[in-house]
């Protein structure tokens, strides 16, 4: 991945700042976005604590959901680093409530972070991998998309969504230098995952049969060798990373 530039949606986060590292492991130039409520400080400290171990991240603020923003990003992004190699679409959230609980705007809010945002960032990244014929998307999808969770009707279908974009545009641009696939995380250690109630996580522990959760680093990996030039071969596929908690 020497010198190719690659983007990390969400990069700040659990699993995304594993991701950006791993990225910058094997050569890669690494932007990532933030949104953290527009929490510039925040986002100066994690760069700060990043730097101090070596690592130099660009960092770009952006809202996602809006298709302008992703435009005016990814203008920013060859601008400054001279192209766009690699995308990682990892930015998402959650809003857990039983559908009978759930209010339109946490429905709007996930469905918008979670797959809109995909559509606004590849949309516009695309057109420097095409002029190119190169390039690695990798999606971020979970396996609640493809086994569905209790409480998660707009989470599991923000990320079932993803499957189908993924498969899509695999078939539009495989001619062109450009793979697109699709990572699929079980219950991984991150902040996300420490929100659901204690009792109701060791419950979803026990149906994994490694026994445990992931470690962030665990899906980097994977997301690191999609975006590797040796992965040509690899386009529409899902990479399901759950301990084995859902096999099909
Ligand atoms: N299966 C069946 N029944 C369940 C259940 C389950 N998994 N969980 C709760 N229930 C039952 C309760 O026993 C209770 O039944 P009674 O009414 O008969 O007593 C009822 O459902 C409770 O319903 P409520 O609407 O009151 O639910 P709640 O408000 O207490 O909890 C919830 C809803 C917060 C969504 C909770 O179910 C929950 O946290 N679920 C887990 C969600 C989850 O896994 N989130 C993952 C976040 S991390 C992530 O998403 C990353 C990733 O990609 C994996």
């Amino acid at each position: 991945m020497k010198n190719k530039v690659a983007l990390v949606t969400g990069g700040m986060g659990g699993i995304g700042s594993h991701i950006a590292r791993y990225l910058a492991d094997h050569g890669a130039v690494v932007a990532v976005t933030y949104f953290k409520n527009g929490d510039h400080s925040a986002a100066e400290a994690w760069l700060r604590e990043q730097k101090s171990q070596g690592y130099d991240f660009k960092i770009y603020y952006a809202d996602l959901t809006d298709f302008d923003a992703t435009e005016q990003l990814i203008a920013k992004i060859v601008a400054d680093l001279g192209s766009l190699d690699i995308l990682v679409n990892n930015a998402g959230i959650t809003a857990d409530a039983t559908l009978v609980k759930m209010t339109p705007e946490h429905w709007h809010k996930v469905i918008d972070n979670n797959l809109h945002s995909i559509f606004n960032v590849t949309r516009n990244a695309l057109k420097p991998m095409l002029d190119k014929k190169y390039g690695r998307i990798i999606n971020i999808s979970s396996i609640n998309g493809q086994k569905g969770q209790f409480g998660q009707t707009n989470y599991c279908a923000s990320k079932a969504g993803i499957h189908g974009f993924t498969k899509a545009l695999a078939y539009e641009v495989a001619k062109k230098g450009v793979t697109v696939n699709t990572v699929s995380p079980g219950y991984v250690k991150t902040s996300m995952v420490e929100k659901v109630d204690e009792a109701i996580l060791q419950d979803i522990i026990k149906q994994i049969p490694v026994g445990r959760l992931a470690e962030p680093a665990e899906v980097a990996r994977a997301v690191a060798f999609l975006a590797s030039e040796d992965s040509g071969y690899i386009t529409g596929s899902n990479f399901s990373i759950n301990g084995g908690q859902h096999m099909y």
